[in-house]
């Protein structure tokens, strides 16, 4: 017999006469005549109640059906006397296909995050993480078909790379030298000795690929992993991140910014129309004002305002910050919050940084000071976007890159766009995680990533 998944079990449009249900053991509660026994596949947040009646030749498994086993349930799906669910299955055989024992770590309710994160290969069990997961799941399929549906090409661009898009300086170094073992002439090994010929790194962004070719197939994206050796330890960093990065040409900051706008509110409508038990979930349990701030946020357009004016807000307001706001200094994330939260009460794209603050690839604007840079900003995160219009002229690219201490030679194929049939073009990226962040309300990125890399910790 097919096995059913609980989900589809409990949607039923009917009783049936046989089902098979396979999943874990939430709880297990005895009468006289027989035990409830409530299963849980991970499909869906609600679990299956199993009735198991003592005159059953199985009952004599009942000691095994205990919280955190495996078990293989066969039997009739009817409609439920009890409240809170439509159907239960009446069973006919139970099988434990895998025991547990009473050191089970998910046996009480209403365990702290900081504790699952310790047990991090059994937190998907649990009601919380179960949804995060699904959730997970799910807007990543929203990602693709918002640009699916829009003549995006899905772009898989490389892991190890050789430049550092970022020029942050926050790259893993990829490498079969081994440490172990001292270079023989006392010397340290050179890069053209290592595999690749070259230094290699990790990668902190599929951009300067994506480039490539949404100079040829003109609307792309790349969705995948990148990684950042940065050192803080904050619940928005991670070291091992997923980004999806479109990237558009005959696109100025503009339309990258309408982009932006649209594929955020695309998501969250997606996903509370898909998930609604779990974004329930996350309002009782997680954050009381989960979906009001979601309904907020799809309501009301993004508010835009320039750097200097943010600058300008953050100046003359009352607030009190750690860090001072000065022009031409990064806004920190309290500033960040202070404008989304406290300002404007909406999710805020803030654009036209200073050059001095921006890496080498974004274009500059006729000031000759500023770049054609933009941030989403997003209550109780900050930064979820970061983006920019491209420097498509030659002359200008290769100015940026020398003053950026960067090797033309280095760089010879992306000036090269900017040489064969150039197009002003523009892309951002979004963090995966950050989304989650906000559509769920879960306040640490550890808790919204199956397992965490962060400084200091690489744990399952
Ligand atoms: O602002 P970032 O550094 O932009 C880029 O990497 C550009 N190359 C993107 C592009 O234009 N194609 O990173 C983009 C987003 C941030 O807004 C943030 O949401 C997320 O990536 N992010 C992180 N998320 C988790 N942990 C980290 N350490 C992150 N660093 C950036
Ligand atoms: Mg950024």
């Amino acid at each position: 017999m097919n096995r059913t998944l609980v989900k589809h079990a409990l949607a039923s449009n009917g009783p049936m006469e046989h089902i098979l249900i396979q999943g874990w053991v939430r709880t297990r509660r005895d009468a006289k005549a027989f035990s409830f026994v409530e299963v849980n596949d991970g499909t869906s947040l609600k679990s299956i109640q199993v009735i198991v009646d003592a005159s059953l030749e199985d009952y004599r498994n009942i000691a095994e059906v205990t919280t955190g086993a495996s078990v293989s349930i066969q039997g009739k799906l009817v409609a439920s006397q009890g409240k809170g669910q439509s159907w239960e299955v009446i069973a006919e055989g139970l099988e434990v296909v895998g025991p547990s024992t009473p050191e089970y770590p998910l046996q009480k309710k209403g365990h702290t995050a900081e504790y699952l994160r310790e047990i991090a290969h059994l937190r998907p069990r649990s009601n919380l993480f179960g949804a995060v997961f699904r959730v997970r799941s799910r807007l990543a399929h929203a990602i693709h078909r918002f640009f699916q549906e829009r003549d995006f090409l899905y772009i898989h661009t490389p892991i190890i790379t050789a430049s550092d898009c970022e020029g942050a300086g926050e790259l893993f170094r990829v490498t079969t030298f081994d440490p172990h073992t001292s270079p023989t002439n006392g010397t340290a090994p050179q890069p053209d000795a290592d595999f690749f010929g070259r230094s290699t790194f990790l990668t902190v962004s599929g951009q300067l690929a994506a480039e490539v070719f949404a100079c040829a197939l003109s609307n792309v994206y790349t969705f995948g992993p990148t990684f950042r050796a940065e050192n803080s330890n904050t619940s928005r960093h991670a070291s091992e991140f997923w980004m999806i990065e479109p990237e558009v040409a005959f696109c100025d900051l503009q339309g990258n910014m309408d982009l932006a706008e649209a594929f955020v509110k695309s998501l969250i409508q997606d996903l509370v129309e898909s998930c609604p038990d779990e974004i329930d979930l996350f309002n009782r349990f997680v954050d009381k004002g989960l979906k009001a701030r979601l309904q907020l946020i799809l309501d009301r357009p993004f508010q835009r305002v320039s750097y200097r004016e943010a600058i300008e807000i953050l100046q003359a307001c009352d607030a009190t910050f750690d860090y001072p706001v000065e022009y031409g200094a990064n806004l920190q994330s309290e500033h960040e919050r202070y404008l989304t939260e406290t300002h404007f009460k909406c999710p805020t794209t803030v654009f036209d940084y200073p050059k001095s603050i921006k890496p080498f690839y974004m274009r500059a604007n006729d000031d000759d000071e500023t770049v054609a840079a933009m941030d989403v900003l997003v209550p109780g995160i900050g930064e979820i976007v970061g983006g920019s219009q491209r420097e498509e002229r030659e002359d200008r690219l290769l100015e940026q890159i020398k003053h950026h201490e960067l090797l033309p030679e280095d760089y010879w194929w992306y000036l090269d766009l900017r040489r064969f049939g150039s197009v002003p073009h523009s892309g951002f990226g979004l963090g995966f995680e950050r989304m989650l962040m906000l559509v769920t309300g879960v306040a640490n990125i550890r808790d919204v990533i199956p397992f965490a890399r962060t400084p200091g910790s690489a744990e399952f």
